[in-house]
């Protein structure tokens, strides 16, 4: 089901961010995430599939075969508003997922390293506030909204947009 793929994803991207945050704190120069530090190296490359899953398929589906569907019922203001958080998450993940790779390549220096923390704590602070209100304005009820039926036909969708998504 639709509503269950779409939760999923937000758990693991809220369990991401939880671990980004546990480890970065405050973001001062001495918290900075090595890229030469396995650990390390493993949740920038989370991040990044992370940040791409969203603009890929994620934010894409949901504007494009949810927003509707739910317009239909006269969420318009909701979806409206979801939407623009939508463009603020797509342009802030430009910049956080060309900045982590190149800190895997090269690592970072102070100045790209505070870029980086203030592009991430930006997102991660509209990421956490849009997974609540679409989670308890839509998700949780999808189902109730929609249909059982529907909600099985748009998994379909969303399944085969995920697998022609690149990753
Ligand atoms: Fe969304
Ligand atoms: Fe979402």
């Amino acid at each position: 089901m639709v509503d269950h793929m779409l939760h999923d994803e937000h758990v693991a991207s809220l369990d991401i961010i939880n671990r980004l945050e546990v480890r970065i704190g405050n973001g001062k120069w001495a918290k900075r995430l090595d890229s030469t530090v396995p650990a390390d190296r493993h949740l920038l490359e989370q991040l990044v599939s992370m940040m791409n899953s969203e603009v890929h398929h994620h934010l894409p589906f949901e504007e494009k075969e949810l927003f509707p569907k739910l317009d239909e019922l006269g969420f318009e203001d909701i979806t409206g508003m979801l939407f623009d958080e939508h463009e603020a998450i797509r342009s802030l993940a430009k910049a956080i997922i060309l900045a982590a790779n190149d800190a895997l390549a090269n690592g970072f220096n102070e100045d790209k390293w505070s870029k980086f923390f203030d592009n991430l704590a930006e997102m991660i602070g509209i990421i956490i506030f849009h997974i609540q209100k679409e989670e308890m304005g839509v998700i949780s009820r999808l189902e109730m909204l929609l249909g059982a039926e529907t909600c099985h036909e748009m998994a379909v969708v969303y399944r085969s947009l995920i697998s022609k998504a690149p990753t």
